[in-house]
């Protein structure tokens, strides 16, 4: 049995004040909520989060890292700093990191290897843009962006780590996938995953994200191969990100 995920990525949102405010709220919102729960604040939020959630079931992440231990790096962030400041998880290859960053599927695999050496939980976002989804290319694109990694770290790649499928086009737009759209990725992820390593098929939480809010959650967290979801826009919001939470346990 899976336990149910859900992660807030809070995106370069927040101030310091704001961001006291969303982790007081959060910790007492989600005080007996049974899945488990991470947020992802901007890197220089992190240690205050941290300190905001010392009481808390509420795990921390971060939205990015670098793909280098340590050294002339300027601006970035490594995997053990990040484990430093209390991470548990940290995202890889978010479609706006791949788009707007230009990070490859060399670099992704790459920081992907990183945040596992440091004992990380990665969590690998993939997804097609709507160009890809229009053309039929859904399962291409995704199998290789899961395919890259899988080709640096071997059989084992998915151990201990997450997947979340974030369909560009759904992503802060509005236009969230049906469940069915949602179920078909995520169970072709499962079955590339098991090719390699059935064991840990079987125990990856894979998360569905894209304009997940409280009205749509319960719908998606149904499908018997969505474990959970990992929010944006919707994550700023406690009493948005509760309900969210909540529909994950079912
Ligand atoms: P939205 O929930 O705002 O669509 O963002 C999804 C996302 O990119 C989470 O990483």
């Amino acid at each position: 049995m899976r336990r149910p995920l859900v992660a807030g990525n809070w995106k370069m949102n927040g101030s310091r004040e704001s961001i006291q405010a969303l982790v007081a709220g959060l910790e007492q919102a989600l005080s007996d909520v049974e899945a488990q729960v991470v947020v992802c604040p901007p890197a220089v939020y992190l240690d205050q989060v941290a300190a905001g959630l010392k009481s808390s079931r509420i795990a921390l992440g971060a939205q990015t890292l670098s793909e280098y231990d340590a050294g002339a790096y300027t601006g970035e962030v490594s995997a053990s700093m990040l484990g430093d400041f209390g991470c548990r998880y940290v995202l890889v290859g978010h479609s706006e990191r791949r788009a707007l960053f230009s990070e490859s599927d060399a670099q992704v695999a790459a920081k992907f290897a990183a945040a596992k050496a440091a004992g990380l939980v990665p969590v690998l976002c993939v997804g097609e843009s709507l160009d890809e989804r229009e053309a039929g290319q859904t399962l291409a694109v995704i199998g290789a962006q899961v395919g890259a990694v899988q080709e640096v770290l071997g059989v084992d790649a998915f151990v201990n780590a997450v997947i979340a499928y974030e369909p560009v086009w759904a992503i802060g737009t509005g236009m969230t996938a049906t469940p069915e759209q949602a179920q078909q990725v995520h169970a072709a992820i499962r079955a590339q995953v098991a090719e390699k390593n059935t064991a840990a098929a079987e125990q990856l939480p894979l998360l569905y994200g894209g304009s997940v809010n409280a009205a749509n959650a319960s719908a998606l967290f149904a499908m018997a191969d969505i474990d959970g979801g990992l929010v944006g826009g919707a994550s700023l919001k406690v009493d948005e990100f509760t309900a969210i939470c909540r529909a994950a346990q079912g």
